[in-house]
């Protein structure tokens, strides 16, 4: 086994200009959830150069196919997520390779997750006899738009079909040191819901609001009746939040309007605790209308499920994480996160562990947040992620 990982060391080195190249391309030429032609095109082309069966279940991303020359009933399942972000980026650090396509920009890392995997099919194409039964290399669009490409994957039954066991997925982070990863078994990343609600009165000069109803006031209570679903109706010792995230209501000093909006979003780590929620909410707001003499509207729409980390496979992960990057570089995380991630949907069907991967360093410009203008990965991330994505299909 020794032989592995040296082995995958230096192959990762070898392949390490091949996916900086990648990666900058990517970067420069970002394309938006479900829009990802291009890209596709482009990785399908990697693919088919080195010899890797492809196929195109969903009309953007692709899978690979790697028939390992030993003969096993094992698949494992890699996971990439390949889409970006509407919006503008920034950022000295990038100035070489900057987006070209206004309104689209690589600020999540999914172009560096892409790379990674590509070299990790280099890696994995080169050392195919000793691989024990078949690889599925997963190029997912559409991680960071509802109903979410993971989801349109997992609905197509092309997985099923080709029998796959276990998978992994990784994303790059900010607040973690290259060269080292992170995770924990159980709850790892939220579930992401959101709602939208429009609360209705009757509007009418503002000297006037007997004879109005007053959406505005019915919406401060709302907002502050919101503040107790989680401190007084969820079990303190799960993780919830509900967050407003919008409001809007009214145009001019005296006019009182007719209806006020509010949007925002609910984490929590299982479906009960969000339709818990979404119940409380309901009644909140029948509660304040009917009070008022007022209306409402009410939209729940559900997000991601959380990404709840296989214990069998976790503990597989970090075993062959000290392996192949030392003891000190695996993170056991203390707590989950109450970010989404659309690899839940994997996880509903198939034993699955998602980690993250550090990407982080002051050099490198990359330790602003996911989704910020300046976003950014320290490349060096992809030498540890290929390393370990290969490691984990050839054991600890
Ligand atoms: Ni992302």
């Amino acid at each position: 086994m020794a032989d592995f990982k040296r082995t995958i060391q230096e192959k990762a080195k070898n392949h390490f200009d091949y996916m900086v190249q990648t990666r900058r391309y990517l970067h420069k030429n970002p394309e938006v959830s479900f829009k990802e032609y291009d890209t596709t095109d482009y990785i399908l082309h990697e693919l088919k150069k080195i010899g890797i069966e492809t196929h195109r279940p969903l009309e953007t991303g692709c899978v690979g196919i790697i028939e390992g020359g030993k003969t096993s009933d094992r698949v494992i399942a890699l996971r990439a997520d390949i889409d970006a972000l509407a919006m503008d980026e920034e950022g000295e650090a990038k100035r070489s390779f900057m987006s070209d396509r206004p309104g689209a920009a690589h600020c999540c890392g999914h172009d560096a997750h892409t790379a990674n995997l590509l070299g990790a099919a280099n890696i994995l194409t080169e050392m195919q006899d000793e691989i024990e039964g078949n690889v599925l290399l997963i190029f997912q669009p559409a991680e960071e738009t509802l109903p979410g490409g993971g989801r349109l994957l997992c609905e197509t039954d092309f997985l099923q079909e080709h029998n796959v066991q276990e998978i992994y997925g990784l994303h790059t982070s900010p607040v973690h040191q290259t060269g080292t990863i992170a995770t924990k078994p159980g709850p790892l990343m939220a579930r992401p819901d959101e709602f939208e609600i429009t609360i209705k009165g009757t509007g009418g000069h503002a000297a006037s609001p007997h004879l109005t109803v007053d959406p505005i006031v019915m919406l401060g209570e709302i907002i502050t009746q919101f503040q107790t679903i989680v401190s007084r109706s969820v079990d303190p010792a799960d993780p919830a939040v509900v967050t407003i995230g919008r409001v809007r209501a009214g145009s001019t000093y005296n006019v009182i309007p007719a209806q006020a909006e509010l949007i925002g979003t609910v984490r929590t780590f299982s479906q009960e605790n969000a339709y818990l929620i979404r119940d409380r909410m309901e009644s909140i707001l029948k509660g304040i209308a009917d009070g008022a003499g007022g209306g409402y509207e009410f939209e729940f729409n559900e997000g991601y499920p959380a990404v709840v980390n296989n214990e069998k496979l976790t503990d597989y992960l970090i075993k062959t994480s000290k392996r192949y990057l030392g003891d000190n570089a695996v993170t056991q995380m203390p707590k989950p996160l109450m970010a989404g991630e659309d690899f839940a949907f994997y996880q509903q069907q198939f034993p699955g562990a998602f980690f993250l991967l550090g990407s982080g360093s002051e050099e490198a410009d990359s330790q602003w947040s996911w989704h910020h203008p300046r976003y950014n990965v320290d490349e060096k991330c992809m030498l540890t992620g290929s390393a370990l994505m290969a490691g984990l299909v050839l054991g600890e």
